[in-house]
């Protein structure tokens, strides 16, 4: 299907999904948001498809919701089409795991989407931030609720109040990506991490993935009993016996349900 603001390609069994609208530094316009959807939709529908990556430029992860787009809009407008939720929240519900792969500038909703991947590797150059504020209104794609949660109140009040930007170092003391990695080598280091991924058992990845989630949104009580009964699941499956077995006899496992 032919993009006019994203690339897709695969690389074996990783999905990758690159933003281009270099001359808005890949400003998340509402027809990029759409074409990003379908491309999801299509990898999430594709049974050769483990794990999916999604970056940006050198220079822009991505620079934020299209400013010049929405500069005009009213309340109603905003509230009719429920701006920003449509569509944009298709990057967390897809249930494959997904990486940001993240170089140069992750700005407003370039940041908040970033953190709707299920985590971040950072380029060395990549740069963090909430700069909503300097043009008068607040993080509207969840940058209010994600950033506090990955980095705390007080880091995340600070970049929401003052719209400062923070460098790949910084992101990562605090949690807020998995790890940096140079720049350069971004690309195929996350491919590498998602080709892992979809080398693993798919049915038990995703529930890994669903417990993890979990954590966010619930207390530790019920979100250890959500973590036990995935865990009791996992061994209804084929590949909890085949990498176990695999495990005793001193071989690679051999999953069946990638
Ligand atoms: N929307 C629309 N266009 C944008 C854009 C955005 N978010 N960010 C950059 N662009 C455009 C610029 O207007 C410019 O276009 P022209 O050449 O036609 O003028 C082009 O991209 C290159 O940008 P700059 O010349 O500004 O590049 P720079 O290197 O000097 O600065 C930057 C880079 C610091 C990222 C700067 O572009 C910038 O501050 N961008 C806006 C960041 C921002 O405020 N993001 C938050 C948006 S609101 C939001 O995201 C709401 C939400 O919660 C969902």
């Amino acid at each position: 299907m032919p993009y006019e603001n994203i690339l897709v390609e695969t690389r074996g069994r990783v999905g990758l999904i690159t933003l281009n609208r270099p001359k808005a530094l890949n400003a998340l316009c509402v027809a990029l948001i759409d074409e990003l959807g379908k491309a999801l939709d299509a990898f999430e529908a594709d049974d050769e498809i483990g794990a999916i990556v999604l970056t940006g430029s050198e220079k822009a992860f991505a620079a934020g919701a299209d400013i010049k787009e929405m500069a005009g809009k009213s309340y109603m407008d905003a509230y009719l089409q429920d701006f920003i939720t449509k569509g944009w929240q298709r990057v967390s519900t897809v249930r494959k795991p997904i990486i940001a792969a993240v170089n140069g500038y992750a700005l407003g909703g370039g940041c908040e989407v970033a953190m709707m991947c299920d985590f971040i590797l950072a380029g060395d150059t990549a740069k963090f931030g909430q700069p909503e504020i300097t043009i008068g209104t607040i993080p509207g794609a969840g940058g209010t609720q994600r950033l506090t949660r990955f980095v705390g109140k007080s880091k995340a009040m600070e970049m929401c109040l003052t719209g400062r930007q923070m460098d790949a170092a910084e992101a990562e003391r605090c949690g807020l990506v998995s790890r940096i990695v140079p720049a350069a080598d971004l690309v195929d280091e996350a491919v590498k991490t998602a080709d892992r991924i979809a080398g693993m058992s798919r049915p038990v990845v995703m529930m890994a993935k669903e417990a993890v989630d979990a954590a966010f949104d619930t207390t530790l009580t019920h979100g250890l009993m959500f973590e036990r009964r995935l865990f009791h699941s996992t061994f209804a499956t084929e590949d909890q016996k085949e990498g176990m077995s695999a495990f005793a006899e001193k071989r690679q496992p051999n999953f069946k349900n990638r």
